[in-house]
């Protein structure tokens, strides 16, 4: 995992790059903060190396001459146009019902983004530090937005590796009506036809794999599903169309799109 960064900025942004350095710096990142006259498109592609940059977007991470940022204001338009019938996470994950759920992998947060604006009540949970305050980031600006302060008020965020959240909330009892697990998944083996459809979704997840570990060490996120099990009564795995089980295990249920599916696992006998 990246302990070590450097972060772009222009004079007019310096007080704010040396805030976000310390609160990356207390997460076990230490960042090098470089200002520079312009941070434009230019810059990039000539620095093309993975680093953060600070401007009047807040925070955002960048690398090959691309910009990554968990965008959510991006998302409204998506957001106006989704409704629980043309949503199959909204049928996967039941936000009918308005449920009490954990994503025990944020990544951008942009289905928990939609999960809430759908309904749901989220604790999103993310162990990666730069990805967690980037979150955190457009979290806070998303308050001051107007359509989406109602929406990020139904989330809260948790800075934890998920399988020591999901033993805490197991060892206390506490009980939620849907896990959500999206872990990464090597990227050679997703559909290439839907991937192409999403270029913008495949960019980000290009830098999103260039910030975790290389695909021999990626933890693939199997130990979520038993753990996920004990707490809510229902776990929602997010797969690419073709990809293997997660742990190996059949789900009693699945949604199937164009991209990805939707793999659903029901402990009946839980309740809240
Ligand atoms: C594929 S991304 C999730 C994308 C997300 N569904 C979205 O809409 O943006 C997977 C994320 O889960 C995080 N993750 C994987 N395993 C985790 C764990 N055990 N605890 C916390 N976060 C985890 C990774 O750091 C990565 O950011």
């Amino acid at each position: 995992m990246v302990s070590e960064i450097r972060l772009y900025t222009e004079q007019e942004f310096h007080e704010k790059a040396q805030q976000y350095s310390a609160v990356l710096s207390s997460r076990g990142v230490s960042v090098n903060i470089e200002l520079i006259e312009k941070l434009n498109a230019r810059f990039l592609r000539l620095n093309p190396e993975l680093s953060l940059c600070v401007d009047a977007d807040g925070l955002w991470l960048a690398a090959n001459g691309m910009k990554m940022q968990p965008d959510w204001k991006a998302e409204v338009g998506r957001l106006k146009r989704a409704s629980l019938k043309s949503e199959m996470i909204a049928r996967a994950c039941n936000l009918a019902e308005k449920p009490q759920l954990v994503d025990a992998t944020a990544g951008l947060g942009h289905d928990s983004l939609l999960m809430a604006h759908l309904g749901a009540h989220v604790t999103l949970v993310e162990r990666h530090p730069i990805l967690f305050t980037l979150l955190e980031d457009s979290h806070q600006r998303a308050q001051q937005d107007a359509f989406l302060s109602s929406v990020v008020a139904r989330i809260e965020l948790v800075f934890s590796d998920s399988a020591d959240y999901l033993k805490h909330l197991s060892t206390t009892n506490q009980i939620f009506d849907v896990v959500y697990l999206d872990p990464m998944f090597p990227q050679r083996d997703q559909n290439q036809q839907a991937v192409k459809k999403q270029a913008q979704v495949k960019k980000q997840m290009q830098l999103l794999h260039l910030l975790l570990p290389e695909d021999g060490e990626m933890d693939l996120g199997d130990n979520l599903l038993d753990l996920a099990q004990k707490i809510a009564k229902r776990v929602v795995v997010k797969r690419p169309r073709l990809a293997v089980f997660l742990a190996n295990q059949e789900p009693q249920h699945q949604w199937q799109g164009d991209a990805c599916r939707f793999d659903v696992y029901f402990q009946h006998d839980l309740v809240t």
